[in-house]
Formats: structure tokens, C-alpha cells, sequence
């Protein structure tokens, strides 16, 4: 069974949990921190839609989300970060399909798109298993402690996500 989890808008109230969760070293390796600003942005912006991922038996807060474009008039959409607090316990994939849905259901997307660190593996095998396509890879793009790191683009089309939600490996309508 799939781990539960539900999302919900994130509220100035809950920055101090999403700073502190993007400041954690097991996070760092593979994210830019943004700034409480950008955050705050974040959530106001219309163009963005800023999530907290409520997890466990509890519903608490257990990670955040952020898509960029979701006015975008190319109707691509881009996840452009996702982190949860307790790793390998299936929140990420659980939040990624609810996320998914609200992509292409609810804000119409017909390109749901990301960018990933090629060292970030456990990131990388997760979307590849949920049906994200490798696009290619921006070389060497973002600076880390030894060197530099190449993006990794990965995404998803419309009709490739209802090909999935006919196989039943998406979330019902
Ligand atoms: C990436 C992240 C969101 C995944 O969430 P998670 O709850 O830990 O992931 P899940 O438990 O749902 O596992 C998802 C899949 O990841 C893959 N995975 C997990 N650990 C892995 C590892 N060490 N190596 C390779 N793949 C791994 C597996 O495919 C796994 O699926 P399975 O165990 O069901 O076969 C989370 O690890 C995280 O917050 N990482 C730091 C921030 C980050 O890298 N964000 C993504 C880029 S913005």
C-alpha cells in the first residue's frame, strides 16, 4: 500500500519549517536554499503554487513542494523542488503522484518538467519509476563542493500521463 500523504497550500506560519528543512544537511547536496523572500514570493505568486506535504498517521508536516509556470502559456510546468523530512518511507513517491494530478487535472499541464543534480540517484530512480522521460542534461550547470555538477531534465507529457492512468499506475480522475 502507498504511503498517505496530503498537500496543502503552504502558509507564512510554516517558513520556518520549510527554511529548516532546506538547511538540513542531508538536503543540501541535492537543493539551492532560496531565501524566506523567495519563499514568501513563493506562496503569493500567482504563477507558483507552494505545498506543504502532510504525512504519517497524523497528517503533520512532513516536506513542501514548489511548481513554477502553472500560468505558464505553454502549459509547461515545472516541479521545481520537493523535499520530504523522512526519507525511504514512500512520502516522496506518494507526494509526487498527488502532484502529478494537480499538474495535469487541475492546472492543465501538458509538459509537468523538472532538473535534477546527476548525483541526486535516490531522486533520479524515483521519477524514472513514476514515468518521467530523460530529456538530456545541461553539462556541468551548477557548482558543488568538488567541482560541478551537470542538471539532469526529466518530464512527463499529457498523453504519456493518461496512458499511465489507463494502466491504473496513476491516480484515479
Ligand atoms: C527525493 C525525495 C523527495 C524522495 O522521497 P522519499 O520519501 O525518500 O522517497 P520514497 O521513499 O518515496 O522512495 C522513492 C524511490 O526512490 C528510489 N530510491 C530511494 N532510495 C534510493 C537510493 N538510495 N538509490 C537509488 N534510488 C533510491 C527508489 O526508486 C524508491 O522507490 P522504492 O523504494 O519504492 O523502490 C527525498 O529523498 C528527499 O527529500 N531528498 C532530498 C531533496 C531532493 O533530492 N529532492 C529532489 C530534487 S529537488
Amino acid at each position: 500500500m502507498s504511503a498517505r500523504v496530503r498537500l496543502r497550500p503552504t502558509m507564512q506560519s510554516d517558513l520556518a519549517f520549510v527554511l529548516s528543512l532546506e538547511r538540513d544537511p542531508d538536503n543540501l547536496p541535492y537543493i539551492t536554499p532560496w531565501e524566506r523572500i523567495q519563499h514568501e514570493a513563493a506562496i503569493r505568486f500567482p504563477d507558483f503554487r507552494h505545498f506543504i506535504i502532510e504525512t504519517g498517521p497524523d497528517l503533520e508536516a512532513g516536506g513542501f513542494l514548489i511548481l513554477i509556470g502553472c500560468r505558464n502559456p505553454h502549459q509547461s510546468i515545472e516541479l521545481k523542488r520537493m523535499v520530504v523530512r523522512d526519507k525511504h518511507l514512500g512520502y516522496g513517491r506518494a507526494a509526487l503522484r498527488v502532484v502529478k494530478k494537480i499538474a495535469f487535472d487541475d492546472l492543465g499541464a501538458h509538459r509537468f518538467w523538472l532538473d535534477i543534480k546527476k548525483r541526486n540517484t535516490r531522486a533520479k530512480g524515483l521519477y524514472e519509476s513514476e514515468g518521467f522521460a530523460y530529456e538530456g542534461e545541461l553539462r556541468e550547470a551548477v557548482k558543488v563542493p568538488d567541482g560541478f555538477d551537470s542538471l539532469v531534465v526529466m518530464s512527463m507529457l499529457a498523453p504519456e500521463f493518461t496512458d499511465r492512468r489507463r494502466q491504473a499506475r496513476e491516480l484515479t480522475a
